[in-house]
């Protein structure tokens, strides 16, 4: 089996795991194949830096899964297993690199929809194996989290916003290996509400950007549609009740019209997308305020997810972010949604600060970032959430 753990790492003598001898300076190959997406990248680590990626290779899955209206677990692994090695190939190839110039492997080991953690595993320990670099599990989470480091170098400790398909919530990001979950949702994911209302109302899928262009043309006064928890003390989220509120509001028209106009529909999409701006407003200033409480040098929020593309959303939380002075960061959307890079990216930031350990790449379709808050509710449409 590949080693695991860095053989040694000294800071004066920048021996990097593999026992090479580098100037600072990492090359990893990041595998990324939890949910839908099959990805691989490489990406180099210089200290104090934001990262260079040098390949990065996405690979969706949206057409196999098209025709049973949501990812088919059983599909997606059989992709992941059959395009893994092409992705790593390719990346190879556009870095201009080949394995054996690369300091190691760091591979998503969860959590997401274990048949696809298991392929991009196998592979990693596979290769391994057969050059001798060390291989480092990483937490799909902790990807998206670290990202803000990858793309601007963001110090800790920062708060972010983690807004996907399968996952939300706030974290305070202090270190390679440590966050501080401060609420999620107890129900569904924002962007699963957003697939959802989007299926109720007709639009295509994915959800988001459909209701998001429709909304643009709609009046977000005419449906009076709930805010969830905001009654409730805390950054904790729910978005199921939100969705059904849309579902009442629907049938409602269809029984008095027997149908709905374009602009029925545009009204729906912008009262639902302006019910989760204000929730994601409101929770998002609570955060700060815990946030502050630690005085942190450089207060900065950042988000993340597929969601963080949404424009109503970005504007008014970088709205929030201004009113309590901090920066506000928003990668671009390539890092925002699934890929590689973060992956490969989060693994050397695990060897670098020596927290990597053997369990590390034990498959498992949960594994939430913050172990002493456990994991969150309920199980999204890709799979469970951490
Ligand atoms: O991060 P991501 O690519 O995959 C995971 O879920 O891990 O996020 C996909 C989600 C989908 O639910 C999609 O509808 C949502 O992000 N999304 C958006 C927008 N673009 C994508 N939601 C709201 N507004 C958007 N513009
Ligand atoms: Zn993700």
């Amino acid at each position: 089996m590949a080693q695991v753990l860095p053989r040694a790492w000294q800071a004066g003598n920048r021996r990097v795991p593999g026992g090479r001898v580098m100037n600072g300076q990492l090359t990893y190959l990041g595998i990324e194949s939890s949910c839908d997406d099959t990805a691989a990248a490489i990406v180099r680590h210089q200290r104090g830096l934001p990262g260079r990626i040098l390949a990065s290779v996405v690979e969706g899955q949206a057409t196999l899964h098209a025709p049973f209206g949501g990812v088919v677990p059983e599909i997606a692994a059989r992709a992941h297993a059959e395009r893994l090695d092409h992705c790593v190939e390719q990346a190879l190839a556009q870095a201009g690199l080949a394995l054996g110039d690369l300091d190691g492997i760091a591979v998503t080991a969860g959590p997401g929809l274990i048949g696809g953690v298991m392929s991009g595993v196998m592979l990693a320990r596979g290769l391994g194996a057969a050059t001798g670099l060390p291989v480092v599990g990483v937490n799909h989470l902790a990807g998206h989290a670290l990202t803000p480091r990858l793309t601007d170098g963001l110090p800790f400790p920062y708060l972010m916003l983690l807004v996907s398909g399968g996952h939300c919530q706030f974290l305070i990001v202090a270190g390679p290996a440590q966050f501080h979950r401060l609420g999620g949702t107890i129900d569904d994911a924002p962007g699963e509400a957003f697939d959802k209302v989007a299926k109720l109302l007709g639009l295509p899928q994915p959800g988001g950007p459909a209701v998001e262009a429709a909304a643009r043309m709609g009046d977000a006064q005419r449906f009076a549609l709930p805010r969830p928890l905001l009654d409730r003390p805390g950054c904790d989220l729910s978005f199921s009740g939100l969705k059904t509120a849309v579902l009442r509001a629907r049938d409602a028209l269809l029984a008095e019209k027997g149908g709905m106009t374009e602009q029925d529909r545009a009204d729906l999409c912008a009262g639902f997308q302006q019910a989760v701006a204000d929730v994601f407003a409101e929770k998002t200033r609570r955060a700060i305020a815990i946030y502050q409480q630690e005085n942190p040098p450089a207060p900065a929020f950042a988000i993340a997810g597929g969601v963080a593309a949404n424009q109503a959303i970005r504007a008014r939380l970088e709205t929030v972010c201004a009113a309590d002075g901090l920066r506000f960061l928003a990668p671009p959307l390539r890092l925002c949604t699934d890929n590689a890079a973060m992956i490969a990216w989060a693994g050397m930031e695990r060897v670098l600060a020596q927290v990597v350990t053997p369990d590390d790449l034990i498959p498992r379709p949960r594994w939430p970032l913050d172990a002493e808050q456990g994991g969150m509710l309920g199980s999204g449409k890709k799979g469970a959430k951490a």
